[in-house]
């Protein structure tokens, strides 16, 4: 059954659905957000040799849970991942597959350590975005099948990367989406999500803390439409989706002897990556040093790890700091109180929505909380493209900002094994990408 990770609410299965916590109350300070909590007892990681990620690492995935717990067989499934991926692919030109991983010569003697880029560029939509929206649209189309009812509309605070891949995994379900997109949205990708058949609603700022976007979102989320979003405490079944990267890395890794990875080096922007790839890592024996990188534009989750890491100091124990936390948010996290600007436009966001569960996993590990200026971005991406030819965006080479920013203050050792994640292809007149 899924659990909240902040109230420690156990929430049924059955309907309304919960993609939230049934406690969840606004301004009750508590930080809800659902869990899944599948029994994985002799469950390999690897269920085929397939290279779609959701079928290959399906048992880790709630969709199918429920699929097989309800009594149906295990190749239907795989039927119905392949059919959804088919109507990605006729959108996007392609479905979902395992991405690369790799190194590069110059860029490793460029940082001065051994650096495993993972390149989601090339995933659906040009980013790793898709993933969580395509497990959640599973999941969709699973509860479908075994008659919940999961009509609701689908609606998405994003104008960057998560809104083009909302739209076009939610038109390859057949479902409707509404995008809700702050008054500077990118007309290109307004546009784009126009003809993925998206409605767009503009959300202008009113002088109140926060994102208005995200407000909206709350409103229509209350009125009973479906958050089609990459936000944990909306949907805490969208960070399963993006699990599946880890996994690609964590197996691809395991297949070398001393293949461990020392640390990675995730950008933050709503936390819902890192979460992922924090739980993700999970199937790892010694899950690796977990850094964040934000702007010096905005940087809400370094404020909170810094709050929270003297909370554990003061009470000997991270446990005892988190669960405090938990049911304090405000008194760690808040909205950012200035708007702001920056190369990594899809790292601006106003909080760190999934903030708890990276913080416990970066004082668990020892991690740093990051902050970069836009001269390190702006070298970090030019490195970074000119190093391994991929075509990333600021955002989505922030992580190796972070990095070469770490090993400047000495914090890496020479010869570490280091994941970042490319993810974020340049689109032509870049704008916001959230
Ligand atoms: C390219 C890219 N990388 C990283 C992120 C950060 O992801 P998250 O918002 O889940 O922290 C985003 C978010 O928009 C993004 O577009």
């Amino acid at each position: 059954m899924p659990q909240c990770a902040g109230c420690g609410a156990v929430a049924g299965l059955g309907d309304p659905w919960p993609w939230s916590c049934p406690k969840r109350r606004d301004g009750d300070d508590i930080d809800h957000v659902i869990v899944p909590r599948l029994d994985l007892a002799g469950v390999p990681l690897v269920m085929s040799d397939s290279t779609n990620p959701f079928i290959r690492y399906r048992g880790r995935l709630s969709s199918y849970h429920l699929w097989v717990g309800a009594g149906r067989d295990d190749q239907s499934f795989v039927a119905l991942v392949k059919s959804l991926d088919a109507a990605v692919a006729r959108l996007a030109g392609l479905g979902f597959r395992v991405t690369p991983l790799a190194h590069f010569p110059d860029l490793d003697e460029a940082i001065g350590t051994r650096v495993w880029v993972k390149d989601e560029t090339g995933n659906v939509a040009g980013s790793h975005k898709g993933r969580h929206l395509f497990g959640v649209l599973l999941l969709l189309r699973v509860l479908e099948a075994l008659g919940h009812d999961v009509g609701g509309e689908l609606v998405i605070a994003s104008c960057g990367n998560a809104a083009l891949a909302a739209a076009t995994v939610a038109s390859a379900g057949g479902r409707h989406l509404t995008a809700f997109v702050p008054a500077g949205a990118d007309p290109g990708v307004r546009a784009l999500l126009a003809a993925s058949g998206a409605a767009v609603e503009v959300c202008p700022r009113d002088g109140r803390p926060g994102d208005p976007c995200y407000r909206r979102l709350r409103q229509a989320v209350a009125g009973g439409a479906i958050a089609f979003s990459c936000q944990g405490p909306d949907n805490g079944f969208a960070i399963e989706g993006a699990s599946t990267l880890a996994w690609e890395v964590a197996e691809a890794r395991a297949r070398v002897r001393g293949g461990a990875l020392d640390r990675v080096v995730i950008q933050v922007g709503g936390g819902a990556l890192a979460a992922a790839c924090v739980r993700g890592f999970e199937v790892l024996g010694a899950p690796p040093v977990v850094d964040t990188v934000q702007t010096t534009a905005a940087h809400p989750l370094e404020r909170a790890v810094g709050r929270l890491r003297e909370r554990a100091q003061a009470l000997g124990s991270v446990d005892a700091a988190v669960a405090e936390a938990a049911a304090h948010r405000s008194a760690y996290m808040w909205p950012w109180e200035t708007e702001a600007a920056s190369v990594a436009t899809g790292i601006l966001d106003d909080e760190t929505y999934d903030w708890l569960a990276v913080a416990r996993a970066m004082l668990a590990t020892g991690g740093a909380a990051v902050v970069v200026g836009e001269a390190e971005l702006e070298d970090a991406n030019g490195l970074a493209r000119s190093a391994t030819g991929i075509d990333v965006d600021e955002t989505g080479s922030a992580g190796l900002a972070g990095l070469r920013s770490l090993v400047r203050a000495g914090r890496v050792e020479r010869g570490s094994d280091v994941l970042v994640v490319f993810t974020g292809r340049r689109r032509p007149a870049s704008g916001s990408a959230d």
